[in-house]
């Protein structure tokens, strides 16, 4: 890591970085790279990313994700697609495991990955195709405030890829509902090309395995650190919560949007 210092920018954004990864209390955030060690998605479809990027059939592309995680969807993607990419994510450990990866699938010299903010990536980066960006937090404000910011990355024409959430049921104000959404989006000056629906069933696939692999590192940390069981067990409840609301209230959605030119 260059001058930053992540470890205290986490602290300064402790709540949303929290919330980007499901994690409530701020003393299991330095746990959760041993709790997802096994995990190599974090919670993204890069199949569906995969997908809506073929229906662009862009040449040579440019892409940048924030909030890469693991890499998986950089790695995925462009193994199928010619181009380069940057990622960046806060968690060190994150990117370490991104690097290795890439270079365990030969894709290396394509993608940079760096720990970093990704508030701080806004500022430098430009010209892209393709932005890829989970809408997990409210890091970047509003909806609306959110592709303002986004924007300044990408070329002419280009696209965001964002992974988001909705309501099915529209009782809980702070989730934006679908309309409200497309209409920030557009508001922002961008045309929503696609909304592609997860299925459930996948959900509760990825959600079980997900959840049995967190369980196992849990398990293996209240041996290790037992005064802070009900820490951990808290933990593991919240995310079977999580995947509760995800499965039955929630849906999961990955949208295509093009900047208009
Ligand atoms: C739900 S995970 C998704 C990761 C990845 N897109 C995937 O699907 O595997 C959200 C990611 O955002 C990262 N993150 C949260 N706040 C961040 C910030 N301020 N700057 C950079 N990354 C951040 C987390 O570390 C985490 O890896």
């Amino acid at each position: 890591m260059d001058a930053v210092d992540h470890k205290k920018v986490i602290e300064m954004n402790k709540e949303e970085f929290g919330k980007s990864l499901s994690a409530n209390d701020d003393e299991i955030l330095k746990h959760l790279p041993y709790l997802l060690q096994d995990l190599w998605e974090l919670g993204g479809r890069p199949d569906i990313q995969l997908d809506l990027i073929k229906t662009l059939d862009l040449k040579d592309i440019k892409i940048l994700d924030l909030g890469c995680g693991k890499g998986s969807s950089l790695i995925r993607i462009l193994k199928h697609q010619t181009g380069k990419g940057v990622g960046t994510d806060i968690v060190e450990e994150f990117i370490e495991e991104a690097k290795h990866k890439s270079v365990e699938w030969k894709i290396d010299d394509r993608i940079e990955f760096r720990t970093e903010d990704l508030v701080e990536t806004l500022k430098t980066e430009r010209n892209y195709d393709v932005v890829l960006y989970g809408i997990d937090s409210d890091i970047l404000g509003t909806i609306e405030e959110c592709f303002e910011s986004l924007k300044q990355t990408l070329s002419n024409g280009g696209y965001i890829i964002a992974e988001t959430i909705y309501p099915k049921i529209e009782t809980d104000d702070s989730i934006d509902s679908q309309e409200e959404f497309q209409r920030q989006v557009q508001k922002a000056g961008f045309v929503l090309l696609e909304e592609k629906f997860w299925d459930t069933e996948d959900i509760r696939t990825m959600n079980q395995e997900y959840t049995t692999k967190i369980v196992k590192r849990a398990q293996e940390l209240i041996t290790k650190y037992p005064q802070e069981k009900i820490m951990f067990e808290e933990y593991i409840n919240s995310q079977v919560e999580e995947c509760k609301e995800l499965e039955n209230d929630l849906y999961c959605v990955s949208v295509l949007c093009q900047l208009k030119s």
